[in-house]
C-alpha cells in the first residue's frame, strides 16, 4: 500500500471569465520513506497540487489516499490526526511563522496543540529537535526574524517532525537559500529521511537538486503530467518536450549528488 496515492486529481480556477485547469487529471503516489520530486514550469501546478494534498484547498475531481485513509473524506478528530502524519516547509519561512515569534515558540506550538509533550517535557523535547537538525540549543530565546534563512528552514524542518510525519511537502523549500547552505539543507533531509524513513513531495523548478535528492520524479506541464520515472533517468534524457526544455534551460548539472555518497 503506497503512503500516498493520488488519483485523478483536478482543480480549476476561474480567472477573467476563464476557467484555469491548474491541475488537471494528475495521478501518483509515494511510498514509505521515498522522495517524489514534482518539477515544471512556473505555473505547471505544483503549488496547486501541494496545497491539494495538504487539504488547504479542495479538488474538483479526484481522490487522495494517504496511510490508507481517504483523506479527503476525513473530518474533525481523524482529519487532526492524520494532520499530525503530514507536514509541510515551504519556501519563506519568514511568511510562515510570526516573525517576532521566538524559536522556542515556534517549536513548541506542535508539541503542545498535538498533545506530544507534556509542559515540563517540552524544553527537552524542544533542545532535543534542534539538536536533531543541526541547530544550537541557545538559540531557543532568538526571534525567527533574527536568525538566518539557513536557520531559520532548519527551523521549519524541525517544526515539521515535531509531529513524527510521515510525508512532508516541501514547496521550494531550498529555493531561497544560497549554494552552500542549500547543500547542508539536503543533506539533513536525506539524513532526516535514512534515519525515521520519512518520505517528501519535494518540489522544486531545479533539476540539479531534484537530481540530488529526488528518487522519481514527476514533470508536470500545464497541470498535467508530461513524463514521470526514475529522477536521475528523466532528467539525464527527457522524452517529453518540457523535459528537453527544462534540461536545456538547466544551469550545467551536478553528477554527483548527496546520494552517491
Ligand atoms: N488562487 C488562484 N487563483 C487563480 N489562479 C490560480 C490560483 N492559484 C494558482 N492559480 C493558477 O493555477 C496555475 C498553477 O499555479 P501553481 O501556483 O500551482 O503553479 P506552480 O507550478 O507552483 O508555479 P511556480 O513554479 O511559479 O510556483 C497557474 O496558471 C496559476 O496562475
Ligand atoms: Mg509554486
Amino acid at each position: 500500500m503506497s503512503l500516498l496515492a493520488i488519483s485523478n486529481l483536478s482543480r480549476s480556477y476561474r480567472r477573467g471569465g476563464k476557467t484555469i485547469a491548474a491541475v488537471d487529471d494528475v495521478s501518483f503516489h509515494i511510498e514509505p520513506g521515498e522522495t517524489l520530486a514534482l518539477a515544471g514550469p512556473s505555473g505547471s501546478g505544483k503549488s496547486t497540487i501541494a496545497r491539494l494534498v495538504l487539504r488547504l484547498i479542495e479538488p474538483d475531481a479526484g481522490r487522495i489516499e494517504f496511510e490508507g485513509s481517504n483523506f479527503l473524506a476525513l473530518e474533525g478528530s481523524a482529519l487532526r490526526a492524520h494532520r499530525t502524519r503530514l507536514q509541510m516547509v515551504f519556501q519563506d519561512p519568514l511568511a510562515a511563522f510570526n516573525p517576532r515569534a521566538t524559536v522556542a515558540r515556534v517549536l513548541d506550538d506542535p508539541l503542545r496543540i498535538h498533545g506530544i509533550a507534556s509542559r515540563s517535557e517540552r524544553p527537552r523535547s524542544i533542545a532535543a529537535l534542534l539538536e536533531r537538525v543541526g541547530l544550537p540549543a541557545d538559540l531557543t530565546a532568538r526571534a525567527i526574524h533574527e536568525i538566518s534563512g539557513g536557520q531559520r528552514q532548519r527551523v521549519a524542518i524541525a517544526r515539521a517532525i515535531a509531529t513524527k510525519p510521515s510525508l512532508i511537502v516541501l514547496d521550494e523549500a531550498v529555493s531561497a537559500l544560497d549554494v552552500s547552505v542549500r547543500g547542508q539543507v539536503l543533506e539533513l533531509l536525506l539524513d532526516l529521511q535514512r534515519q525515521e524513513r520519512i518520505a517528501y513531495l519535494f518540489i522544486s523548478h531545479d533539476l540539479g537538486v531534484v537530481r540530488a535528492i529526488a528518487h522519481r520524479i514527476v514533470l508536470l506541464d500545464g497541470g498535467r503530467i508530461a513524463e514521470s520515472g526514475d529522477a536521475r533517468a528523466v532528467i539525464d534524457a527527457p522524452q517529453s518536450a518540457i523535459g528537453k526544455a527544462l534540461l536545456a534551460a538547466a544551469p550545467r548539472l551536478h553528477r554527483t549528488s548527496p546520494q552517491d555518497t
